[in-house]
C-alpha cells in the first residue's frame, strides 16, 4: 500500500484553491495578450479589470486613494519599493533610511547587500528574545534620525505574520509611528491572507504587498497597493503595460487566479482553524518533552507552528519525516537544502538549537480528520526519537 503523505508546507506555497482548479479545469483560460485591440485582446483586458476590481472590494480599498499593480512576488515588490524610495529620495537631494528586522525574509533582508546609492542606509529594527518588536526604543531611535535630519525619508518594513513562526504584530501597533514625519510603511502582508482574521483590513500602511501561491492562486504572481499620494519610481520599465508602475505583458491567467483564490478565502474560518491549530499545540508540547520544544503565545496565526529537535539538524528530521509521509519545511520558507542556522533561533538566544528549527504549516481549512492523521503520522517518530 502506497504510504499516504500529508502536505504540510502551506506557507512556502499552497495548493491551488477549489475555485483555480475548477476555473483550469474548464479549459476556459483567457490567453491573448491585454493590450492587444483584437476581441480576444480585449476580453483578456476585461479579464484583467474585473480582477482587479475584485482585489479592490475583498480588501476594503478604493481605486482613488490606493494604486494596485501587479508583479512577480513579494521578492520583487520589496526590491521595487526600495528602488522607488531611493530614486525619490536621490531625485530630491535627501537621504533614505530602509528600516527591517534580522528575523524579516530573506527578500528583505538581502535589501541590505545591494547598493542603492551613498544616500541609502539601512537601520536594523529592534526585537526581543520572544522576536517582538521593541517598538517605543525603535520609534526614539527613528525620531532622533528624523530630527538631526529633517530632510530625511524612512522607509518602515512590517512583518506582518512571520513565514517561519506564525507570530502576528498587529498593524494598530505601528500607528503612532506615523508621528514621524516621512515615514512610510512597507507591510509585508504575505502570510495574512486567510491566516488571521483581520487578512483584509489593511490598516495603517502605506504599501501592502502580496504573494498569491500563499494562498491558493498560481506561481509567479503577486500584488501590491500603495497610496495614492507617494510618489514612484518602476524598477521594471518597457512597454508601460501596467501605467507607470510595471513594465511587462499583463500575467492574464495569473490575475484571474488571485480573484479566485481570495474569493475561496473569505469563506475560511479563521477562528475555527486556531482552534484546531491550538489542539495542534497541545500535542507537539507533550510529544516534544525532553527531545524539543515549540514557539507559541497568544498572538499566532492559525495554520503555523515552529519547533525544534534538541539534537537533530533540520536537515535530517526533514528528511525524517518525509520517509514518514509528512512534508514539512525547514528555516525560512521557500529556502532549501542543507541546515543554516535560523535567523529567529538565534535571535532567541537558541544558538545550539539553530539549525534545528522545523516549520509545520496546514491547510486554510483544518479538520479534525487532518488533524488526528497529523497526530497518529507524527508519534512514532517522536518515539523513535525519544528512545534514540
Ligand atoms: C513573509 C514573506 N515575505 C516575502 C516572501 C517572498 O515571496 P515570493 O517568494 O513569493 O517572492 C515570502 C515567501 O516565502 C514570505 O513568506
Amino acid at each position: 500500500m502506497a504510504l499516504e503523505r500529508l502536505y504540510l508546507d502551506y506557507n512556502a506555497t499552497s495548493p491551488l484553491s477549489t475555485s483555480v482548479v475548477n476555473w483550469l479545469r474548464s479549459g476556459d483560460v483567457l490567453f491573448a495578450n491585454p493590450s492587444s485591440q483584437h476581441s480576444d485582446g480585449k476580453a483578456a483586458r476585461k479579464s484583467v479589470n474585473e480582477a482587479r476590481s475584485e482585489i479592490f472590494k475583498t480588501f476594503h480599498k478604493n481605486e482613488k486613494d490606493n494604486r494596485l499593480f501587479f508583479h512577480s512576488g513579494a521578492t520583487e515588490a520589496i526590491h521595487t519599493f526600495a528602488y522607488s524610495f531611493s530614486e525619490t529620495a536621490r531625485l530630491a537631494g535627501k537621504d533614505l533610511l530602509i528600516c527591517y528586522s534580522r528575523v524579516d525574509h530573506p527578500a528583505v533582508v538581502s535589501l541590505e547587500e545591494k547598493f542603492f546609492g551613498s544616500h541609502v542606509k539601512f537601520l536594523e529594527l529592534k526585537r526581543d528574545k520572544n522576536l517582538h518588536y521593541l517598538h517605543q526604543e525603535n520609534y526614539e531611535i527613528l525620531k532622533d534620525k528624523k530630527d538631526n535630519n529633517p530632510d530625511l525619508i524612512i522607509l518602515y518594513h512590517h512583518l506582518w505574520v512571520h513565514n517561519e513562526t506564525g507570530q502576528v504584530t498587529p498593524l494598530e501597533e505601528l500607528a503612532f509611528f506615523k508621528a514621524i514625519p516621512d515615514l512610510y510603511l512597507h507591510v509585508d502582508a504575505v502570510q495574512s491572507p486567510g491566516k488571521i482574521p483581520e487578512w483584509r483590513e489593511l490598516s495603517h500602511g502605506d504599501i501592502w504587498t502580496f504573494s498569491a501561491h500563499k494562498f491558493g492562486a498560481l506561481k509567479g504572481i503577486g500584488f501590491s497597493f500603495f497610496k495614492s499620494s507617494l510618489s514612484f519610481h518602476p524598477l521594471i520599465m518597457g512597454g508601460a503595460q501596467q501605467g507607470n508602475l510595471r513594465s511587462g505583458t499583463e500575467n492574464v491567467q495569473g490575475i484571474k487566479s488571485i480573484a479566485l483564490a481570495l474569493k475561496d478565502l473569505t469563506l475560511v474560518d479563521v477562528t475555527k482553524n486556531s482552534l484546531q491549530r491550538k489542539k495542534l499545540v497541545s500535542f507537539l508540547k507533550e510529544e516534544l518533552k525532553g527531545i524539543g520544544d515549540l514557539i507559541d503565545e497568544e498572538r499566532m496565526c492559525s495554520n503555523t507552528v515552529y519547533f525544534y529537535l534538541n539534537n537533530l539538524s533540520s536537515d535530517i528530521a526533514l528528511a525524517l519525516f518525509d520517509v514518514n509521509g509528512l512534508e514539512i519545511s525547514a528555516g525560512s520558507a521557500c529556502s532549501s537544502g542543507a541546515a543554516r542556522p535560523s535567523a529567529v533561533l538565534m535571535q532567541m538566544g537558541q544558538d545550539k538549537v539553530s539549525k534545528n528549527g522545523l516549520r509545520l504549516s496546514m491547510a486554510f481549512s483544518i479538520i479534525e480528520e487532518d488533524l488526528n492523521k497529523i497526530q497518529s503520522m507524527m508519534r512514532p517518530i517522536f518515539n523513535k526519537l525519544r528512545n534514540s
